[in-house]
C-alpha cells in the first residue's frame, strides 16, 4: 500500500537526517492545501485518477483521491546539466509541492563531476528561483524535497558507477522503503543514451523484481539524428528493456493544449463529423519562437529545425490532428492510431523534397525591439554555417479521411513572436448567398493556441447589425485562462508524473520515432546532395523566407497571420 506522503502532525520542521539516514515520515503543514489554487490543483488530478488508493492517513481522505505513483528511487542522469535544472527538478520540486510523489521517493543524482548531496542541492535550489514556474519557491516542501536528494558520482562508461549505483539503490530500498522501484531519467547528451543503457543491463539494473519492483527508463529527445542511428538506438534499448518499460519523451506531448486537441476531438460529438476532406480545405500547423538558438549553438549545429522540430514535436501535432479515433485511451491504442497517420504519409521523392519543403537561416535583425545577430554569428556556430533554422513544408496524409487535404507545417526561430498553432482552415461555403455583401465573407476557421495565450477560436460569419445584409467574420473564443481560472502544469510535470504511474501514452513508441524518422530522413538526405544554401534567408524577426509563402501562394492560400 503506497503511504501517505506526510503524518498527520502539522506543527514540527522537518529535520534533515544525513543522506543515508532513514528517513523518518517528515511532518509538515503541506498535507492542508494552502491556497484556493492548491485545492483546485487536487481537484485536478483527482480528475485524472483512474484507481484511488487506500491512504493511510484518514484526514487525507476525500481530499485527495487522486493516483499517487508507488514508492520508488528516481535515478536522473545528467544531473548537473542544463535540463535537469530547467526542467526535470522543478517539476519534481513542484509534484512534490502539489502531494503529487509518495513520501518514500529518493532522487539519487547522478553525474561526472564532484559533488557533495549539499552542494547539488544547493545548486538545485538555486536554479528554482529562476525556472520555477510558482514564485516563490516554498522553502519548507524544498526542504522536504532536498531532504531526499543524494549524489552519485561517476563515469557514464565505469562499470563501477553501475555496480556502486547498484549497491546504493538497494540500500535506499532498505532504508528508505523504496521498495525496488527505480525511474532512470537520461538527461545527458544524446551520445550518451546507448552507453547507459547498455551499462545498466549489464549491471542487472534493469531486472524487475518478482516482488513488483518496478524498473523504467525516461529518453530525451533527440532520439537518434536520422533512421539508422534511432533502429540502432531502438535496438540498443531493447536488448536491454522491454517496450514497456520505455519512456521517450517528446514533451510537446505533456502540454495541456495539446493533450486537449484528444478531449477536444473525442470527447465532443460535433467536431468530428466534419473532420475531414469534405469539410476541410487545409491545415496549418505553425510553431514561432521570437528566441534563437541561446546558449545551444554546438547542439543547434547539429540538429537544426528538421531534426529539433520537425521530426517529433511537429510531427507529432500533426499525428494528433489526423488520428482516427482511438477504440481506448489506452497507451497502445492511442499510439498505434498516431502511427497509422505517420505510415500514411508518403514519404518524400527527392524532387518533392526540394519542391515542398522550405529550410531558411535568420540574418540579423530586430525583434522585440532589440537588435539580434545573424545565426552565423551565434557562439558556437559555424561563420558558414548550412543549418537551418526555419522550416517550411507540405504534407498530405493519403488516406480516405485527408486525401487532397494538404498539411502545411512551419516552424522558426527569430520570428516576430512566440507563438504555437494549429490552424483548420474549412472549406468555402458550396453556394454563396452573400456575395453582395461590403466584404467578402471568408470560410469558417478553427484555430487552436498551443502557447501562449491557450485556448482555441472560431471564426464565422455574421449579418452586420442594420437594413441590408453585410456579413463579417466575427469570432468565438475559448482561453484557458478565463474559463478554468488556473495555471496548467508544465509539460514535464505532467509527463514525470505520468512515467512514475507507469502510463507511456504520451510517450513515444519505437515504431513511431522510426516513421517519423523515415519521413525526415529523405529531406534531409535530398539536402546534403544540393548546392550550399543561400543563407541567411531571411530576417530575424520576419515571418522567414519569401519561398515559404510561395509555397503556399502557388496553391492559392496563404499562411495565417497570427
Ligand atoms: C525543444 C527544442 O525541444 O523545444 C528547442 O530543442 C525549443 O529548440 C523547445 O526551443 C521549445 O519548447 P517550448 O516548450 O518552449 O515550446
Amino acid at each position: 500500500m503506497v503511504k501517505a506522503k506526510t503524518g498527520a502532525a502539522e506543527t514540527a520542521a522537518p529535520a534533515a537526517p544525513a543522506p543515508s539516514a532513514p528517513a523518518a515520515p517528515a511532518p509538515s503543514k503541506k498535507d492542508a492545501p494552502r491556497t484556493m489554487r492548491d485545492l483546485r490543483l487536487a481537484a485536478e488530478t483527482r480528475r485524472r485518477v483512474s484507481t484511488a488508493k487506500q491512504l493511510d492517513n484518514p484526514l487525507r481522505e476525500g481530499l485527495r483521491l487522486e493516483r499517487v505513483p508507488d514508492a520508488n528511487v528516481f535515478v536522473l542522469f545528467g544531473a548537473t546539466g542544463d535540463l535537469a535544472h530547467r526542467k526535470v527538478v522543478p517539476a519534481l520540486y513542484q509534484l512534490w509541492r502539489t502531494h503529487l510523489l509518495p513520501h518514500e521517493f529518493v532522487i539519487v543524482a547522478v553525474g561526472r563531476r564532484a559533488y557533495t548531496d549539499e552542494a547539488i542541492r544547493a545548486e538545485l535550489r538555486a536554479s528554482l528561483d529562476q525556472f520555477s514556474r510558482v514564485q516563490p519557491v516554498d522553502e519548507e516542501a524544498w526542504a522536504e524535497l532536498a531532504e531526499r536528494i543524494v549524489y552519485h558520482r561517476g563515469d557514464f562508461n565505469d562499470p563501477a558507477l553501475y555496480s556502486s549505483l547498484g549497491e546504493r539503490l538497494d540500500d535506499m530500498d532498505a532504508q528508505r522503503g523504496t521498495r525496488g522501484n527505480r525511474l532512470y531519467y537520461l538527461a545527458t547528451q544524446a551520445s550518451a543514451f546507448a552507453e547507459i543503457i547498455s551499462q545498466l543491463g549489464r549491471a542487472g539494473l534493469d531486472h524487475e523484481r518478482h516482488d513488483g519492483g518496478w524498473r523504467r527508463v525516461i529518453i530525451e529527445k533527440p532520439f537518434g539524428r536520422d533512421l539508422d542511428s534511432a533502429v540502432r538506438l531502438n535496438r540498443e534499448v531493447g536488448k536491454v528493456f522491454r517496450e514497456r518499460q520505455v519512456y521517450r519523451i517528446d514533451h510537446y506531448l505533456g502540454k495541456e493544449t495539446v493533450r486537449n486537441l484528444l478531449v477536444f476531438r473525442f470527447g465532443n460529438g460535433i467536431f468530428e463529423p466534419i473532420w475531414n476532406r469534405r469539410h476541410i480545405d487545409h491545415v496549418q500547423i505553425t510553431v514561432a519562437e521570437s528566441i534563437g538558438i541561446e546558449a545551444r549553438g554546438a547542439f543547434y549545429e547539429e540538429t537544426g529545425a528538421s531534426r529539433d522540430f520537425l521530426q517529433n514535436h511537429l510531427l507529432q501535432l500533426l499525428s494528433l490532428v489526423g488520428m482516427e479515433p482511438p477504440a481506448t485511451f489506452g497507451a497502445d491504442a492511442l499510439r498505434d492510431e498516431k502511427v497509422k497517420v505517420l505510415r500514411a504519409i508518403t514519404p518524400f521523392t527527392p524532387d518533392q523534397a526540394r519542391s515542398e519543403v522550405v529550410r531558411g537561416q535568420y540574418g540579423p535583425g530586430w525583434v522585440s525591439g532589440k537588435p539580434v545577430a545573424a545565426y552565423r554569428d551565434e557562439p558556437n556556430v559555424d561563420p558558414v554555417s548550412e543549418t537551418e533554422t526555419f522550416i517550411a513544408a507540405r504534407f498530405t496524409i493519403d488516406n480516405w479521411r485527408w486525401s487532397g487535404v494538404p498539411f502545411y507545417l512551419r516552424m522558426g526561430k527569430r520570428l516576430p513572436k512566440r507563438a504555437t498553432e494549429i490552424a483548420i482552415q474549412f472549406k468555402e461555403v458550396p453556394h454563396q448567398l452573400f456575395r453582395d455583401s461590403a466584404a467578402d465573407p471568408e470560410p469558417n476557421l478553427l484555430a487552436m493556441r498551443i502557447q501562449p495565450d491557450e485556448g482555441i477560436m472560431l471564426r464565422f460569419g455574421a449579418k452586420v447589425p442594420g437594413l441590408g445584409i453585410d456579413v463579417r467574420n466575427v469570432t468565438m473564443d475559448f482561453t484557458y485562462g478565463s474559463a478554468f481560472q488556473t495555471d496548467s502544469p508544465d509539460a514535464y510535470e505532467t509527463l514525470i508524473l505520468d512515467a512514475l504511474l507507469g502510463d507511456a501514452s504520451l510517450f513515444t513508441r519505437a515504431d513511431e520515432v522510426e516513421q517519423a524518422w523515415s519521413i525526415v530522413d529523405p529531406v534531409i538526405n535530398a539536402w546534403a546532395d544540393e548546392p550550399a544554401p543561400a543563407f541567411p534567408s531571411y530576417e530575424a524577426g520576419t515571418w522567414g523566407p519569401e519561398a515559404a509563402d510561395d509555397l503556399l501562394a502557388r496553391e492559392g492560400r496563404r499562411w495565417r497571420r497570427i
